[in-house]
Formats: structure tokens, sequence, C-alpha cells
């Protein structure tokens, strides 16, 4: 894509996420649990309604998963989760500057499985320094995937970060997601913030 042409696609994206978080915004407490690549929602509707004191939001890239998530928390009643359309880095850089991420769960990104594509991959050390700059001093990150090469990218580049400690610990809440109950198998860690970038 010409750059003039991404450059333009990104602000009428960042405008679309501003107005949505110019209308929650301000019935969200200052420390959130976030989903990035939330999908349909189910695991985070069903997270949402066992958490009450926790306030929730997933983000997608894609519209439509998005739009059945949210009919899944208007049935459900729950008033502690949103769902957002964005890119997990513009909405990390552009949460307003007192909120912070207390739980970050990103489970079964997309594993990108050309080595070509491996540059696309989420978990890389620059987003993790975003990540790590708007966590709480106790933010814990949750990976999950069914794609091996992928959990061993991760899980090294989380070891070797210096703002992020592998942290041995049961895996909170069981719900499956949509990608979950197509996989075979699937691995995951948990990592805590370990010093504020
Ligand atoms: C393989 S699907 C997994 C969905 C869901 N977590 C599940 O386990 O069923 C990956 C999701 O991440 C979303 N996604 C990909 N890149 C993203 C990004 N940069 N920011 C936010 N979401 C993203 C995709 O649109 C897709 O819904």
């Amino acid at each position: 894509m010409p750059i003039e042409k991404a450059q333009a696609v990104e602000s009428t994206r960042l405008a679309e996420l501003q107005t949505q978080l110019k209308a929650v915004v301000h019935t969200w407490p200052q420390d959130i649990t976030l989903e990035i690549g939330c999908g349909h929602g189910h695991f985070l509707a069903a997270y949402a309604a066992a958490h009450p004191n926790e306030y929730c939001v997933g983000i997608d890239i894609i519209r439509d998963r998005l739009e059945r998530a949210a009919r899944k928390t208007t049935r459900a009643n729950l008033t502690n989760v949103s769902f957002l359309l964005s890119d997990a880095r513009m909405m990390v850089e552009h949460l307003p500057a007192n909120m912070r991420l207390n739980r970050i769960f990103v489970l079964f990104p997309d594993p990108w499985p050309k080595r070509r594509h491996h540059k696309n991959r989420l978990i890389k050390p620059d987003f993790l320094d975003i990540l790590a700059k708007r966590a709480t001093p106790d933010a814990t990150l949750y990976f999950r995937t069914d794609h091996e090469h992928y959990f061993e990218e991760a899980y090294s580049t989380l070891h070797n970060h210096p703002c992020w400690n592998i942290n041995e610990r049961e895996w909170p809440f069981e719900y499956e997601t949509v990608f979950q109950s197509r996989a075979p198998a699937h691995q995951s860690f948990i990592a805590k913030v370990h010093k504020l970038a």
C-alpha cells in the first residue's frame, strides 16, 4: 500500500478508536483487564461474568466478530465488559494516561506460520515495552496458542525481556475459545511485569 494511503487508513482507524473510547471510557475504572484479539468474545464474556469486580475490555480488528461479542454481553446483562474495534498497539498507546492494564490475555493470536511473516506476530519486544509502560505494578500477561513455534518464540521473548518474568502460576480461568475448540492441543504461559519501562 502506498505510504499516503496507509497513513490515511491509520488516521481513520485512530479517529474511530478515539470516538469509541470517548463513548465508554468514563465508565471504566482505572485498572482494566484487556483481551487482545478477543474474536467473538466467548472467553471474555464468560470471564467478565465470573469476575464482576474486574472491568474487561476486548479488542479485535474484525468488526463483525465484535458485533457478535457485544450481543453476547447484552444478552447476559453484563455491565463490566466493553468490546472495541482496534489494533492492539493503537489501543494501548491511546488509552487515557491514568488507565492501567492489570490482566492481559492473548489467546490463540494469529501465528503467522510462514517464516517471512513471523515479523507480524504480536508478541515482540517493542510491543512488550508498550504493554509494560501501561501495566499496573502487579500486571499479569496470559498467553495461549496451539502453534508450537509461536509458543517457543513468545516464551523466549518474554523470558529475555527486561520488564517481564515468566511466572509458573495456574491458569486463572478456563473457558474454551473458538480457536481453542478447533485445536488438537495448546500450550500456555503466564508472565508478570517485573520493571515498569
Ligand atoms: C486466531 S484468532 C483467535 C480469536 C480468539 N482469541 C479465539 O481464541 O478464538 C486471532 C484474533 O486476533 C485478531 N487480531 C489479529 N491481529 C490483531 C491486532 N493487531 N490487534 C487486535 N486484534 C488482532 C484477529 O482479528 C482474530 O480475531
